[in-house]
């Protein structure tokens, strides 16, 4: 699979804020967002850019088993990166919740899922060994990607061990993926998920699989 690369960690925001532009100018467009380090610039450019979210709807790929008010839940961070500072309404965003059918049952025709990718090939928090067909669930953290988020808690005794996720097969229903990935330390991962073997022991594989996937990469 091709991976485009980008000149900078700016760029990577530019280039994604220019297809989430596209797809807000169609009618009620749907959204899946990540959280993370690698959307930050995406959500700034967004923000900066000024558009209608009126109509739009979106759903997390993911949130900690942990209260949604708590400072680092994913709830409170896209609040602060995007929600509180666009015009999108409060009902039209939506995190994973329990019971999970009821979430399932709320995401239908996806326009664009955006991902990031976890060191360990993780997409949303679909660790190794998750199945293709996996849908919404709580899921266990593993301990790379538990070791790997603590640098956004005071400590790793703080960060849950538990998160509900969407499914590799939920994932895989989206018209349209982009997955971005930031920082040398992702590269080595990113080619093994994209031109390696399809496998579970790395979920990022399966996008293999999708036929409209764009992957972009800056160092
Ligand atoms: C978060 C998510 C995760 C992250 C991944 C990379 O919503 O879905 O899969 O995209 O862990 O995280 P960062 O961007 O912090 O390197």
């Amino acid at each position: 699979m091709k991976i485009n690369i980008l000149k900078n960690y700016w760029e990577l925001g530019e280039v994604v804020s220019d297809i989430v532009e596209h797809t807000l100018t169609l009618p009620e467009p749907k959204l899946v967002l990540p959280t993370g380090s690698t959307p930050i610039s995406l959500y700034k450019e967004l923000v900066n850019r000024d558009l209608d979210w009126s109509t739009t709807t979106t759903f997390n790929l993911d949130e900690y088993v942990i209260n949604l008010n708590h400072p680092h839940s994913y709830n409170s961070f896209m609040k602060k990166q995007l929600f509180d500072r666009v015009n999108i309404y409060p009902d039209n965003y939506h995190f994973p919740f329990r019971p999970t059918e009821a979430f399932e049952d709320k995401i239908k025709e996806i326009d664009l899922c955006i991902l990031g990718i976890g060191s360990n090939g993780h997409i949303a928090f679909n660790e190794p060994g998750s199945s293709f067909e996996s849908r919404t669930r709580v899921v266990d953290l593993s301990e790379q990607t538990i070791e790997d988020n603590s640098r956004f808690f005071d400590s790793i005794d703080e960060v849950p061990k538990q998160a509900i996720t969407m499914g590799l097969g939920t994932i895989m229903e989206s018209k349209k993926i982009v997955l971005m990935a930031n920082g040398e330390h992702k590269l080595n991962i990113l080619n093994v998920a994209m031109n390696g073997e399809v496998t579970e022991d790395i979920p990022a594989s399966i996008l293999q699989n999708h036929k409209n996937v764009k992957i972009y990469y800056c160092e």
